[in-house]
């Protein structure tokens, strides 16, 4: 008989386990519905400040994108109903992937449903039997998972460390027909950015393709907001493929490959996360599509989020926190010795109107928990000042215990 499906879906369990039960039953950090949290605090007459949410360039309920939104829904409907190849293709998936290939500089771009897909879909279908795909060990999950998926032999180099991943290069390269190497802009949990220029001189040297993941780059790194490539003065013709996402400066939702045009022209007939799966909506095209004007009109946005996470970084290390490597733009960690004392200060922050949740085993090392921090344009100093207060002061009596407070929602 096969084992229940139930006694391997032990997750809650697990959670319990990770900062310890009795303490999550008083205050549960996970799905919390930021809308509750924000009535709830409101009626309070709390100020309720997330930074749990990647809306870096603060245009998340802008009202242009919502208006973008809205006409659509009035023009072209909701769903596309087939793929695009067969039925779901509408005026503006093209309008919007020519948009956005002109904002990065580079030749061809494509859209799919998510971001996660993009990273799955893309890498396993370009790496077969005899390649090999070199990743950095921090790598997102969707990352990890394209390179499950593909039948390709995967190695992993340590975090941003180049002499490593040159060396494994020198010392493996040979064996293997193609090679891709993956890493991303700006690292999603500890806010630190690869070498970019370094990554395409070791491309280069070893024969090997390269997948930028710039999910947490584009409306951060770069005075327009370009991404890596502007940052480090990279021509984005020199990486072979740049994924992105809709979901966090584009407040919308979905993915995006941009390559050069035969290789999009390619994908668009093969890539089974694109050709096997329904169209972009017209909706969330539309608003990604009015986001996208909006940093390149609104360029005050890159440089407020810039300030704002400069602002961050110097106001916590003023207090003695430990910012980790973060270079101090759109992400940013604060760094805790064990995940009960994570947990707590997020509790703490929660009930003083401030929504940040703990990252504790699931996406970090076990030994490396962490309160992480994405800064927006939206931001005020106010709010930044406020939230490093809270945990300063927290520290500062790190002995006193820590009263358990009611959780606003979830
Ligand atoms: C580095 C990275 N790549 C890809 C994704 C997936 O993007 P999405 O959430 O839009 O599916 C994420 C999500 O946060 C990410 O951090």
């Amino acid at each position: 008989m096969a084992p229940k499906l139930n006694s391997l879906a032990d997750y809650a369990n697990r959670r319990f386990r990770f900062a310890g039960k009795s303490y999550l039953e008083h205050y549960d950090p996970f799905f919390v519905a930021i809308d509750a949290a924000r009535q709830e605090a409101e009626a309070q007459g709390k100020h309720f400040v997330s930074f749990a949410n990647y809306d870096y360039l603060g245009l998340a309920g802008h009202p242009a994108i919502k208006a973008a939104a809205i006409n659509a829904v009035e023009t072209l409907g909701i769903g596309v109903l087939a793929s695009r190849l067969v039925g779901g293709e509408r005026s503006t998936h093209k309008q919007f992937e020519k948009q956005l290939a002109n904002f990065l500089g580079v030749e061809s771009v494509m859209t799919l449903v998510s971001g996660y897909l993009t990273n799955v879909t893309t890498i396993a279908h370009i790496m077969g039997s005899q390649d090999a795909i070199f990743i950095d060990e921090l790598s997102h999950n969707s990352i990890v998972s394209g390179a499950k998926a593909a039948s390709s032999t995967t190695i992993t180099f340590r975090h941003n460390d180049l002499d490593h991943l040159d060396h494994l290069l020198r010392e493996k390269r040979d064996e293997f027909r193609h090679v891709m190497i993956i890493a991303e802009s700006l690292y999603s949990m500890d806010g630190d950015i690869a070498d970019l220029p370094r990554l395409v001189e070791i491309k280069e040297k070893h024969r090997a393709w390269l997948l930028m993941d710039e999910a947490h780059s584009i409306g951060v790194l770069g005075q327009d907001g370009r991404g890596l490539c502007e940052y480090t003065g990279v021509d984005p013709s020199q990486v072979d493929l740049i994924i992105g996402t809709l979901s966090k400066t584009f407040a919308s939702c979905g993915g995006f490959i941009a390559a050069a045009k035969p290789v999009i022209d390619w994908l668009r007939y093969t890539l089974p996360g694109f050709v096997f799966s329904v169209g972009l909506s017209p909706v969330i095209t539309a608003a990604a599509q009015s986001a996208l004007q909006l940093v390149q009109k609104e360029t005050w946005r890159v440089d407020k989020l810039r300030r704002n996470a400069e602002l961050f970084v110097e106001v916590a290390h003023e207090a003695g926190l430990d910012t980790g490597p973060a270079i101090g733009r759109g992400v940013v960690p604060i760094l805790f010795s064990d995940s009960y004392e994570t947990v707590a200060a997020s509790q703490h922050l929660i009930a003083n109107g401030y929504y940040v949740p703990p990252i504790i085993q699931i996406g970090v090392p076990k030994n490396q928990p962490r309160l992480r921090f994405f800064l927006s344009a939206s931001h005020t100093e106010e709010d930044i000042r406020g939230v490093i207060g809270l945990l300063a002061k927290r520290a500062s009596r790190q002995s006193s215990p820590v009263q358990p407070a009611t959780t606003p929602a979830g």
